[in-house]
């Protein structure tokens, strides 16, 4: 396959994103020569900075986030050679004179690199910015494909904060480009395990079988990070964990592992079933979910001081569909956990009775588990016999780790490529996303009804968290402090 040749175009260049994520991923890309050599990368911000001082401030970047490290990797080109690559432009996004000098910029790189006129523009902006930057690429024809050059957009998360939301930042996407120009991206789809979860369920004959309502009892989505809000107050305390991350990535991680085979590995088969998946789960209820914020979130920066956003969620939810029936599927994920750890686990039933002198209530259930990062690795456990005399059992795992020594490549780097590549099959589609928000909406938008404040360490959660400000239990007996 030819290497892609493009331009790069960052909106929000000089960001958290673009520092930690996008030029990191493109550096590895580039020294593993998959993008061709003449790619340029133009950062488009707000702050006024030189060539030379953006390429500084995105060195430093580089060196600690790329996975390749400049110098150090053989095959990896110096700073120095990569960073002409890069270019920057400072401007206001909603001045017209920015995209004008865009065009000029656009056609003076074309001139000097041959770089052809391939668009990739990548929204790493608040998202109440993506609208004035996409009309006004519209009125510099920035949009259009042209001949046989093509002009494609990412959109970053947030894509809303609600359905309503949501509908419109889709209108006004739909009225500037089409379907297959772009590219909303939800990073869980490009990490190295998430993907293996396809390869896992359906390039193998065993486990297909069994994977259904009469083997599984359980399916555990459990995303713990052990980071707090960090700088991203601002954002955060609108959204949520909720919005942040369980309507998108928990999501998709629950639809990869529940929907049926895709006839073929194409974006439009995944999608759809993805989409008949949404559709199937039922409205959650009240008495399904728990919330909670840890504790010293209120003091975060940017945060205020009366916050009730959660931090900490936990959702349970039923697929109404022939496979999955009466099986519970749990969501939780939560900010300032005791560890990082993003897993799924799934629960078999037990086995209906046992031969051996244990009871069957010290039957361990078999369980599969699926660590998407770190140490990703896939587990397996079940009984096996104690070595020596009598029949005695005890617990074992058989485990596959996924990586061999060698750091997997960044979801940002997987993803970069396939939109490089036209290949929009790890990307979400606005039906899937509107579905996920008419899910959460109902716990969300009519906010969580905060009646009962728990303080410290009273509910089973609290092994989790290990000092709240509030949990809102699934059960009001679960409460043992209230605090009116
Ligand atoms: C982002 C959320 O989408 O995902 C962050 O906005 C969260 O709040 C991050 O920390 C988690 O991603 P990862 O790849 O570190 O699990």
């Amino acid at each position: 396959q030819e290497k892609p040749s493009c331009m790069i175009i960052i909106f929000g260049a000089s960001g958290d994103l673009t520092n930690r994520k996008v030029i990191p991923g493109i550096h590895s890309l580039n020294c593993e020569s998959r993008i061709g050599t003449n790619t340029q990368i133009i950062g488009v911000a707000r702050t006024k900075m030189t060539n030379e001082e953006f390429r500084d401030s995105l060195e430093e970047s580089v060196k600690n986030y790329s996975r390749l490290k400049p110098g150090k990797t053989t095959y990896c080109e110096p700073w120095d050679s990569f960073a002409k690559k890069i270019t920057y432009l400072y401007g206001d996004y909603d001045d017209p004179k920015t995209y004008q000098n865009l065009v000029q910029h656009l056609l003076d790189l074309n001139q000097k690199f041959k770089t052809p006129l391939n668009y990739l523009f990548y929204c790493a902006t608040p998202p109440q910015l993506y609208p004035i930057i996409l009309r006004h690429l519209a009125q510099f024809k920035l949009n259009q494909n042209r001949d046989s050059f093509w002009s494609r957009i990412i959109i970053e998360k947030p894509f809303g904060s609600n359905l309503e939301t949501a509908i419109e930042l889709h209108k006004v996407v739909n009225s500037i480009f089409t379907h297959s120009q772009v590219f909303y991206i939800d990073h869980y789809l490009g990490k190295e395990t998430v993907q293996s979860i396809l390869t896992f369920r359906f390039a193998n004959t065993i486990f297909e079988p069994i994977w259904n309502r009469n083997y599984i009892e359980s399916v555990h989505v459990n995303v713990m990070e052990s980071v707090d809000v960090g700088g991203r107050g601002n954002y955060y305390d609108k959204s949520g964990v909720i919005r942040d991350m369980l309507v998108n990535h928990l999501l998709q991680l629950l639809c990869l592992i529940a929907m049926e085979p895709p006839p073929r590995y194409t974006s439009d088969y995944l999608r759809r079933e993805k989409i008949k998946l949404l559709q199937s789960i039922k409205p959650i209820s009240c008495s399904n979910f728990a919330i909670g914020q840890y504790h010293g979130y209120r003091s975060e920066q940017k945060i205020s001081k009366d916050s009730n956003t959660p931090t900490y969620a936990d959702v349970d939810l039923e697929i109404d569909n022939w496979r999955w029936q009466g099986v519970r599927f749990r969501l939780s994920s939560g900010k300032k956990l005791a560890k990082k750890e993003t897993e799924i686990v799934l629960t078999f039933k037990q086995p209906p009775f046992s031969m051996f002198s244990t009871s069957l209530e010290s039957v361990c259930k078999n369980q599969l588990r699926i660590v998407i990062q770190p140490d990703e690795r896939i587990e397996l456990k079940m009984l096996s016999k104690i070595p020596g005399a009598g029949m005695k059992t005890q617990p074992m795992k058989l485990t596959y780790l996924y990586s061999q020594g060698e750091p997997l490549p960044d979801a940002y780097e997987r993803l970069l490529l396939d939109v490089m590549l036209g290949d929009s099959s790890l990307f979400t589609s606005a039906e899937e996303q509107r579905l996920s928000w008419k899910l959460f909406d109902s716990i969300t938008d009519h906010g969580i009804p905060i009646q009962y404040v728990s303080t410290l360490g009273t509910n089973s959660l609290s092994s989790l968290v290990s000092q709240v400000n509030y949990l809102l239990p699934r059960k009001t007996d679960d409460i043992r402090v209230l605090v009116p």
